[in-house]
């Protein structure tokens, strides 16, 4: 059944033009049928620099596919399942970044690219997990105000000197929260030589034991170039699925067997293949919300 279903993708794909984008966090089966799989740095770039193609379908959650359209408006850019949403993205509203701008005239805005289209909008300068240190240590100010994922901002805060001001108060992704000290004991019994690699939006005592703090296309660079053979997956299950498909000789366990995103996981190939017969559903953004937040997409991009 999988099987016939991904050929009718593959098929259809080509009959329309199109390419399929996908976030390392999707089921094994998308991960199969995709022609890109990145972190949210990795999916932004790609999404910039595709010409040639009619159609892009992205498996992923919102602000994913929003940023392909803002970065690449001319494309038509589909969503399987409009209900891949990103909790923590809806943390932080646009008016919410305005308050804080007034309160804090001073300070930069860098926002994680795990916001709305209208928040981009108030920005300075985005960042995604693999660059939020650079982008903060880029900018000329003192202070920044710093959003919507406070576990982020503690990473961030232990690389610089900077004030990093985290808007909102507690703004978190309920995925990483799920990691716990007692996970990484448990685990550790079990595999004592794994290495232990924890995404930033894990809580910070779980950074603070981890051995290496990455994004999850760092995570995959590190267990490629690590001599370990093991280790200790700190993020959304879809990584590891990823990872033992693409590094046979090396073994990632998840540190928690149900970190798992319900919204990234609603995209399946029944409805990706929906997606490209009906051309649906068609992701936009208000033009002039577009232009705003695109200032702040390319300035972290050409960064
Ligand atoms: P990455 O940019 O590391 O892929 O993270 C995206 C994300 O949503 C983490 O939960
Ligand atoms: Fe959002 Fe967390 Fe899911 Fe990433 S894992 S998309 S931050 S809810």
């Amino acid at each position: 059944m999988s099987e016939s279903l991904k050929n009718d993708i593959i098929q259809l794909k080509n009959e329309k033009n199109a390419i399929i984008l996908a976030h390392n966090y999707q089921a094994g089966e998308i991960q199969e049928i995709a022609d890109f799989i990145g972190d949210s740095l990795k999916l932004c770039i790609k999404a910039s620099e595709i010409e040639d193609k009619d159609l892009v379908v992205f498996c992923g959650v919102d602000f994913m596919a929003e940023t392909a359209y803002i970065l690449n408006p001319s494309k038509k850019i589909l969503i399987p399942d409009t209900g891949a949403e990103c909790p923590m993205a809806h943390m932080l509203s646009a008016e919410d970044v305005k308050i804080a701008k007034e309160k804090y005239p001073d300070a930069s805005v860098v926002l994680y690219v795990n916001t709305l289209a209208e928040a981009k909008a108030e920005a300075d300068i985005l960042c995604t997990s693999a660059n939020a240190a650079k982008v903060v240590e880029s900018l000329d100010t003192d202070q920044v105000l710093f959003g919507p994922d406070s576990n982020l901002a503690n990473f961030v805060r232990k690389q610089t000197d900077k004030e990093i001001i985290a808007i909102p108060d507690g703004g978190h992704c309920y995925v990483h929260k799920m990691f716990h000290m007692g996970d990484i004991a448990f685990k550790k019994e079990e595999y004592p030589n794994a290495e232990i690699i924890a995404h930033p939006e894990c809580n910070i005592e779980v950074q603070n034991v981890a051995d290496a703090v990455l994004s999850t296309g760092g995570m995959l660079s590190q267990v490629k170039d690590s001599n370990s053979k093991e280790f200790l997956i700190g993020t959304e299950i879809g990584l590891v699925t990823r990872i033992n498909r693409e590094i046979p000789n090396k073994i990632a366990i998840p540190l928690l067997d149900d970190a798992i995103c319900k919204t990234m996981k609603l995209h399946t190939l029944e409805k990706v293949k929906d997606s490209l017969i009906n051309e649906k559903y068609q992701v936009s953004v208000d033009s002039q919300i577009a232009k705003k937040s695109l200032n702040a997409i390319e300035r972290m991009i050409n960064l």
